[in-house]
């Protein structure tokens, strides 16, 4: 079957957040939350920060699983604590997500990004990758933190001018990061939609 990401509602240009399972040295499983930028329909790229178990893993394995969910608490585990080994399946996927799909790295490369809001430069390898195989067990759709950030926007836009200055200055500085992250990961309609808030912004006389 031809691999189109698509299908779970994954678009070039756009970022979704995945959570990435590989296999340790030993032989145990790892899993951790990861972004993933689509590149077409059958390829993706993440960016890795140094000292990470994922990054060690896709390093020296070449290949690495993407499970795609909106379960929170499968986002919490893997981040806080890690999935225990009779959480994952014997190909590596995270059991009961909706969907997963196998990656195959075609290049690592260094990566040094200035505009990363993380202490000094972030050391991180941007993994290019092609999948080479998709498994969609329900009707799924990756999970893209722009519209969500357009919705919190528009709820604090809408309460602006009733709230205290403290109030004021925190839905101000949301906004800026809000904003820098909808035009690195969103949708052209999301990127506009944030356009709109800011000049309503600057309309209201706020040096946005
Ligand atoms: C939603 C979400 C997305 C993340 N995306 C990335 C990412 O793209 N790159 C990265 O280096 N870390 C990312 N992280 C942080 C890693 O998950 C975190 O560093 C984790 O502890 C790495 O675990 P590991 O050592 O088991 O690989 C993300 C975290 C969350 C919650």
């Amino acid at each position: 079957m031809d691999i189109n990401l698509t299908n779970i509602g994954m678009f070039k240009g756009q970022q979704y957040e995945t959570i990435i399972s590989t296999a340790n040295s030993d032989g145990s499983l790892n899993a951790a939350p990861i972004g993933i930028l689509c590149r077409g329909k059958d390829k993706v790229m993440c960016r890795i920060f140094k000292g990470s178990h994922t990054l060690e893993n896709i390093i020296s394995q070449k290949e690495f699983i993407v499970n795609i969910t909106q379960n929170p608490e499968l986002f919490t585990w893997s981040l806080l604590d890690n999935l225990e080994m009779n959480d994952f399946n014997e190909d590596k996927s995270i059991k009961n997500v909706d969907c997963y799909f196998k990656c195959e790295v075609t290049s690592i490369k260094e990566a040094v990004k200035q505009s990363d809001p993380i202490k000094s430069k972030g050391e991180a390898n941007v993994i290019k990758a092609d999948v080479v195989e998709l498994v969609i067990n329900n009707p799924a759709k990756a999970y893209n933190r722009a519209f969500s950030y357009v919705i919190e926007c528009l709820a604090n836009f809408s309460r602006i001018d009733i709230v205290d200055d403290e109030k004021r200055k925190y839905y101000l500085d949301s906004f800026k990061e809000a904003y820098r992250v909808v035009k690195k990961v969103g949708s052209k309609k999301d990127k506009e939609a944030m356009d709109k808030i800011k000049s309503k912004l600057n309309e209201k006389g706020y040096d946005i």
